[in-house]
């Protein structure tokens, strides 16, 4: 069996030849934007958010398995990188790119989600409470990166640590660790 995906987004090879050119190595890989695209189509007319754009291949994933009256909220910090996202996807209606610090947004949010993809530390190893109250019950919480990357900082591993010990004691969750691509936590909110 190779797990290959079947199909990629249009997008995503300008996205990645983009990313490269900006010295950009922190977008998705392939299987798990598969995955993404997979579970987004469970989601007809959902309400999706990623935290962390990067330059947008999460998000072209995303939207590859959402339905055209889906909608998808996209926070990154840094505007440059952001703008790539928003020069691949920008002309998609149903995203909305939010140029924020994911703490700070996660502070003033008061919207309901299907689907969380949280691919920066809030939403993840900060704030998980607020982002959970986000969420509606049955809506899907990704993450990525729970195996060692050559992104990371040094003092990053115990912080991966931490959330994994703490994932099975949060209330109204449902979690599964996955030790394939990049290390994923696929979890439902109950
Ligand atoms: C792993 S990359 C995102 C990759 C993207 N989600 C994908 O799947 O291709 C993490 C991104 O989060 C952004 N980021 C880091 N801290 C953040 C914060 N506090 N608020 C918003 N974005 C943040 C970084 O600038 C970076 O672009």
């Amino acid at each position: 069996m190779r797990d290959v995906p079947y199909q990629r987004p249009a997008e995503l090879d300008a996205i990645l030849a983009d990313a490269a050119r900006a010295d950009f190595a922190m977008s998705c890989e392939d299987r798990t934007g598969s995955l993404l695209a997979t579970l987004a189509a469970s989601k007809p007319n959902g309400r999706f958010l990623e935290l962390g754009t990067g330059v947008g291949a999460g998000a072209a994933w995303l939207t590859a398995g959402m339905t055209a009256d889906a909608r998808l909220v996209t926070v990154e910090a840094d505007e440059a990188v952001q703008a790539i996202a928003r020069r691949h996807l920008g002309s998609d209606p149903r995203i909305e790119f939010v140029h924020a610090d994911a703490d700070d947004w996660l502070t003033q949010e008061t919207g309901v989600f299907d689907f969380a993809y949280v691919d920066c530390r809030p939403g993840k190893y900060l704030r998980l409470p607020d982002l959970l109250a986000l969420l509606r019950p049955g809506a899907l919480y990704v993450v990525d990166d729970m195996l060692p990357q050559a992104t990371w900082p040094e003092d990053h591993q115990p912080r991966v640590n931490g959330f994994l010990e703490r994932l099975p004691d949060v209330p109204n969750w449902r979690a599964t660790p996955m030790n394939w691509a990049s290390g994923l936590v696929v979890a439902a909110r109950i």
